[in-house]
């Protein structure tokens, strides 16, 4: 059963080619579709294509069928193609021919591209409130541990002093940025592509100004063509973001992997969220964060896949975008977990307060003893000989005493500064 029926049906293996995991994936964006269809045909009553009862008559059985799929008992039936069809062809059961006139003024390459607009802004919102979340938890933890000292690390060699109190709040900071890729991904979701049709517009008088309101869009793509450009596009700027996340996030995974090994022994979690070997009787591994890693960095590939998909496609639809969905959807739902799981893992670290008494440390403060005799009067550059010949020597004594005040140091973290500024960029979405 197509909407496209012209007295034949296509070959069976080449319904199953071009249909591909569409069934499945669309699913997800049924109560979107549902919604679109509300949208439009109110527009298409407001400008005399629909009388006032047929309208009222359709809103009501796409208010039932918004139900079904609320209560989980809406399919997407064997030999139909996709969302858009079901959700056709259950009005037209319902009301016959009235159930065929919601198509006018619209193709399934707008009404696909609508959708996927409207998930995709979603999906944007929830990912921005679980990195939102998460970014508060390490606040917290850098606030609860800012006095904490570890060592700090340049080219994997003792560096400087460090803190937790730096090091978590350092991945709150970083998130924050992703978190203004999230918004600008958000914005060029926000746009309504409803109207744009097959992807050249239509020559009946659609009001684009209404469905853009009743969808509560920022702005319509106001060229149809560049709506129609906009598949893809909005998928990519959505597929960067989640990437910036991703990329930050393996980034502290790996660093909690580390931290856990016993030649570091920083951190370490309860037995219960860490994993057994079987054949090494004494291991606790870090596989959480392992597995976060892994799915982490392979997010980043997203965006490449993403223009390698879409790379020369001639202007207008082209099938080629259905694919879209099969990489961007399973992605939103990777990172959610991803940052959920973080933040249930961190909510259960154990810090190791003692680390830097392990004489191995004690050259973490070499800078803060030359800074110390330049303090004093000391020209930099003497200091610095001063303290490494003691080092070259084997006499340097440590003074483990540090005092570090300027902005954004070990002892003037601005977790505020950086809460406000997540708090802002959450606000806006
Ligand atoms: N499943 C299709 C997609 O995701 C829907 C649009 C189909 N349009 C068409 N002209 N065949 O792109």
């Amino acid at each position: 059963m197509k909407l496209w029926d012209k007295g034949f049906e296509p070959d069976k293996i080449i319904e199953k080619f071009t249909v591909g995991n569409d069934r499945e994936l669309d699913m997800r964006l049924a109560l979107y579709d549902v919604e679109g269809s509300m949208a439009h045909i109110t527009m298409l009553e407001s400008i005399g294509l629909l009388t006032q009862e047929e309208l009222q008559t359709l809103l009501s059985a796409l208010e039932e069928i918004k139900e079904t799929i609320r209560n989980g008992s809406f399919s997407i039936e064997e030999g139909v193609e996709d969302v858009h069809s079901q959700v056709e062809f259950m009005l037209t059961a319902k009301l016959g021919d009235l159930g065929k006139k919601i198509h006018s003024g619209r193709s399934r390459n707008d009404q696909v591209l609508l959708d996927l607009k409207l998930f995709m802004r979603d999906e944007l919102k929830k990912i921005a409130q679980v990195t939102g979340s998460l970014c508060h938890s390490l606040l917290d933890l850098a606030e609860r541990h800012k006095d904490v000292l570890m060592p700090g690390y340049t080219h994997l060699q003792i560096a400087m002093p460090s803190s937790f109190g730096l090091w978590f709040g350092a991945y709150a900071e970083s998130f924050s940025d992703d978190l203004e890729l999230l918004w600008s991904a958000y914005r060029i979701a926000n746009r309504n592509p409803l109207g744009s049709a097959a992807g050249y517009g239509s020559s009946f008088p659609l009001d684009r100004e209404m469905t853009t309101r009743l969808l509560h869009f920022e702005s319509m793509h106001y060229n149809v063509v560049a709506a129609q450009m906009s598949r893809g596009k909005t998928e990519r700027a959505a597929a960067m973001a989640v990437a910036a996340i991703a990329s930050t996030l393996s980034h502290l995974a790996m660093d909690v992997c580390m931290w856990m090994c016993q030649n570091f022994g920083f951190v370490s979690f309860p037995d219960e969220l860490t994993t057994g070997s079987s054949i090494m009787p004494h291991k606790k591994n870090p596989d959480v964060f392992e597995i976060m890693r892994g799915k982490c960095n392979r997010l980043q590939s997203l965006p490449n896949e993403i223009a390698l998909l879409t790379a020369n496609l001639p202007l207008g639809y082209n099938r080629d975008l259905q694919l879209l969905k099969d990489i961007t959807f399973p992605a939103t739902s990777e990172i959610i977990s991803c940052l959920e799981m973080a933040e249930f893992m961190l909510g259960h670290i154990r810090v190791n307060t003692r680390i830097l008494d392990d004489p191995k440390y004690d050259y973490l403060f070499t800078v803060e003893d030359v800074n110390r005799l330049a303090l004093e009067g000391m020209p930099f550059r003497d200091a610095y000989k001063e303290i490494g010949m003691q080092v070259q020597k084997g006499e340097y004594k440590p003074d483990q005493h540090i005092r570090h005040t300027h902005a954004g140091s070990i002892g003037n973290l601005c977790n505020d500064r950086i809460a406000a500024r997540i708090n802002e960029i959450l606000s806006r979405f």
